[in-house]
């Protein structure tokens, strides 16, 4: 009701605007503040359990599957475990390799999915214990998995997934640094800033939706980066897809010129994300070799001079995000591409909370 929504138009900016008190709440009592470490005992599970594990198989759908797409990295990253992951509906068909040392995640707000619970108990099956990352407390996921750690959006009401998402990113920052053998207090505090530089990004929101005002009339968009930014990248498209309708496509930076590149004309867009400093200078060179096809850039960097001077040079446009540990960008980042979608789907008219054909949770195979 519109009472629900209070000054929102749709429960989707109302739920991008509770994107800071829900990762609050998520990160509460499991990162000690001065010691920088993560305690998840609340889920029962011991550190000694959890480094008793030898891989990670994360199995979701939709957006959480994205959001398993950056835990992989971090996982790989700070617990120098291999980690696969899998849309769950091709995990549950496969021939999936897990066992009793595997660590099975499964990522899910509703707890509810058909695929992603049908995967939990093949993954059972098979031996291999469960842990739930999971919104909905008391849903069949939190139920049926071996541990749960529960991501605290509070209910999500629009069906394109904001808050939710972005919990569960900050879950798998958690569950990575659980995971890590070594210690890695910097990482942990630095997690504690994330509600801050959240609400900062937040008053990006003007200058998203004068940007997303000019895509609006585009029948398709791209979206790159590399590394985390990718998985990002991916989570914007699918973000801008299911609500306006506009076709977007997601690649690895690196992979445009295997193909893609023949796609970009004059006047087509590319969002490039470019956060992480040891990659900038390659994401430019992408950003370039779209230029010069005549594309349109719009690039998403820190509002540092150092970034701003190599990605304007290759830029139409700036989403400047707040200049925060490097390590957060990439969360920070997906913060306006929820906008850009909002945005882009108000402007052509779209049902931005319940678009056509889709539903909120998908109990069905
Ligand atoms: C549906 C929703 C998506 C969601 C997916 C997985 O398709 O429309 O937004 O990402 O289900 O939902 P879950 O509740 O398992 O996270």
């Amino acid at each position: 009701s519109a009472a629900e929504k209070g000054s929102f138009d749709h429960f989707m900016m109302k739920e991008i605007y509770e994107q800071p008190q829900a990762v609050r709440q998520t990160l509460a009592g499991r990162v000690d503040p001065a010691a920088g470490s993560v305690d998840l005992s609340g889920a029962g599970l011991s550190p000694d359990r959890l480094r008793s594990f030898e891989r990670i198989q994360i199995v979701a759908c939709g957006t959480a599957w994205h959001a398993g797409l950056v835990g992989r990295r971090l996982i790989e990253a700070w617990a120098r475990l291999p980690v696969q992951v899998d849309v769950a509906s091709e995990f549950r068909y496969g021939e999936p390799l897990v066992d009793g040392r595997t660590l099975t995640v499964a990522i899910s707000q509703s707890g509810e999915t058909a695929d992603t619970l049908a995967a939990v108990r093949e993954a059972r099956r098979l031996g291999s214990p469960v842990l739930g990352i999971v919104n909905v407390e008391g849903s069949s996921l939190a139920r049926e998995a071996d541990w749960v750690l529960t991501t605290k959006a509070g209910p999500e009401v629009a069906v394109p997934s904001t808050k939710a998402y972005l919990t569960q990113v900050v879950a798998l920052h958690l569950l990575a640094l659980a995971l890590s053998r070594v210690e890695r207090p910097e990482e942990g505090r630095m997690l504690l800033q994330l509600p801050q530089r959240i609400e900062q990004t937040l008053a990006m929101e003007p200058r998203v939706r004068e940007l997303a005002r000019q895509l609006a009339g585009q029948s398709h968009l791209f979206y790159i980066g590399r590394g985390l930014d990718y998985a990002v990248a991916m989570e914007g498209a699918l973000k801008l897809k299911e609500i306006s309708y506009i076709h977007a496509e997601a690649y690895a930076a690196g992979e445009l010129k295997h193909g893609t590149l023949a796609l970009i004309e004059p006047g087509r867009t590319v969002v490039a994300l470019a956060t992480q400093e040891a990659l900038r200078t390659k994401t430019v060179g992408n950003m370039v070799e779209v230029k010069a096809r005549g594309g349109r850039v719009v690039a998403v960097t820190p509002d540092r001079p150092d970034a701003r001077k190599e990605v304007e040079v290759a830029a139409d446009a700036l989403l400047a995000l707040p200049d925060a540990p490097e390590g957060l960008l990439p969360v920070l980042a997906a913060v306006p591409l929820q906008m850009l979608a909002y945005f882009a789907a108000v402007e052509r008219g779209c049902d931005v909370d319940r678009p056509r054909n889709l539903a909120k949770s998908v109990t069905v195979e």
